[in-house]
């Protein structure tokens, strides 16, 4: 039976958060299966409004099994906070599972995290300074502590092995101080004593459940364009496996046969956080501020990180990045949030291709890095200028609304079966439930 794969399609932030939340009520199993917390999922639900770093979006529904994947890197005090913070707002973590596999956020990483884009300085990627690079960077290394490694016997002398290695690039490398064994030792010692509980064989559990007929949710993090082999490198995050599609199977532990199908996430324009390319971005004006600040749309949901705090960069829709990922990802459906938020335009712009040189090009080009090589080339469709955070039904939406809408799965090539018109659970327009199923005519 089927499992499957939420993507962000651009460069995260998607609102991949709010639309597993909505999507998760249709399965059994929800796991996060890559990245770490670096990511910020925003959630708004009956219980509150809610950022995971760590935690799938599924936990709010108490029936369904919540898991943390092999694929994840996971800082043990940043997750205890989460569970904790869950715990007092009176959200069960009981059906929370952790993977012996995933790796382990350890003090030096958001050290070397920092020091790293530092000596990087005009190569500098941006980060989020959460230490998950390097985690996954130590994973590749065949040097990383995993939470089996954590709860275990040899924890003390693997720890110790690995500091003194550790030391001697922090103190060669990056000119620090080292780092001191007991303190780090006491303190993992005590969140693999809270951690004990949660701890798995996540993989043969999402095995059985699969082989059980049960639905599987993959929730992903960041986008495909942060992706590192098929993102926008240098300007990518470290995942391994990626945050796309594909790295879905292997970051719970299933086949790809298994995953049936892809849904998309794209914002209805597109936002970024960090260096890098962004072709459409939109740089000063009043476009700009209106983009960023959301006016027009729902209150509160202003473009500003989950996990940073930082703005993010903002700019029209972008289809020829939006089609590449699609199909790069097989992506069988998309969900299309924050329309609300273009409510207070005039006209919206979508871009349909590039100029590069004298040439026109609907594709990736290899030269993205060079933002300066290509030149958005717009379409300007008229604006409907009301709101539509109360909008359920496709018919109900404004005619320029549902002619940008259209215009955006033209392009794409691919059925949009959810729009979504403000941050909380029922705000959206669904015409399919996760698994294709027609759900509202
Ligand atoms: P994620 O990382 O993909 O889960 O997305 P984030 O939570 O980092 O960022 C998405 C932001 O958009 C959050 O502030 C959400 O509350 C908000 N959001 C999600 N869907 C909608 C929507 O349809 N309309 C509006 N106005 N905000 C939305
Ligand atoms: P969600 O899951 C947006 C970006 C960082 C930086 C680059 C590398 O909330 O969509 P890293 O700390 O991963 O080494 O930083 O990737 N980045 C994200 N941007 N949303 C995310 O996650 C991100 N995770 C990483 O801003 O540009
Ligand atoms: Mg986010």
């Amino acid at each position: 039976m089927p499992a499957v794969v939420v993507i962000g399609g651009q460069w995260g932030d998607e609102g991949k958060g709010r639309v597993v939340d909505f999507h998760s009520q249709y399965c059994s199993v929800i796991a996060r299966y890559s990245a770490g917390n670096n990511a910020g999922h925003t959630i708004i639900n009956e219980h509150g409004k809610f950022a995971l770093h760590l935690v799938p979006a599924g936990i709010f529904r108490p029936d369904k099994a919540c898991i943390i994947g092999n694929g994840v890197v996971i800082d043990p005090a940043k997750l205890l906070e989460e569970i904790d913070m869950l715990t007092s707002r009176g959200v069960s973590t009981a059906r929370l599972m952790i993977s012996l596999h995933a790796h382990v956020i350890m003090p030096w990483h958001p050290i070397i995290d920092r020091a790293e884009e530092a000596l990087k300085g005009d190569l500098a990627i941006g980060t989020t300074g959460t230490g998950t690079g390097p985690a996954f960077h130590d994973k590749v290394a065949r040097i990383g502590i995993r939470i089996a490694d954590l709860v275990g016997d040899n924890f003390g002398w693997q720890l110790q092995k690995t500091l003194e290695y550790k030391n001697h690039v922090l103190t060669s490398l990056y000119g620090l101080e080292p780092m001191e064994y007991e303190p780090i030792f006491q303190q993992y010692r005590d969140y693999a004593e809270r951690l004990r509980p949660f701890v798995a064989d996540t993989i043969t559990y999402a095995q059985e459940a699969d082989a059980r007929g049960e639905m599987i949710l993959l929730e992903g993090a960041q986008g495909v364009l942060l992706d590192l082999d098929t993102g926008t490198y240098p300007y990518v995050t470290s995942s391994v496996p990626a945050s796309v599609a594909a790295g879905g199977a292997i970051g719970i532990g299933l086949g790809p046969t298994a995953i049936s199908r892809v849904v998309g996430v794209y914002k209805s324009y597109q936002t970024r956080v960090g260096n890098g390319p962004m072709p459409t971005e939109i740089t000063s004006g009043d476009d700009m501020e209106m983009l960023r600040e959301g006016l027009g749309g729902a209150a509160g949901t202003a473009e500003y990180g989950v996990t940073t705090g930082r703005a993010r960069r903002v700019g029209w829709f972008d289809s020829v990045l939006a089609k590449y990922t699609a199909r790069s990802n097989g992506v069988t459906s998309v969900a299309l949030t924050r329309l609300d938020s273009l409510s207070a335009f005039e006209s919206i712009k979508i871009c349909v291709a590039y100029e590069i040189g004298d040439q026109r090009v609907t594709t990736l080009p290899p030269s993205l890095v060079d933002t300066s090589k290509a030149k958005p080339i717009f379409e300007e469709l008229p604006g409907w200028q009301e709101d539509v955070t109360h909008v359920r039904h496709l018919g109900d939406l404004p005619i320029a609304a549902r002619q940008y809408v259209r215009r955006i799965q033209e392009l794409m090539g691919v059925p949009i079966d959810m729009i979504s018109v403000g941050p909380e659970r029922h705000q959206a327009i669904v015409t399919r439930d996760i698994f294709g199923a027609s759900i509202q005519t």
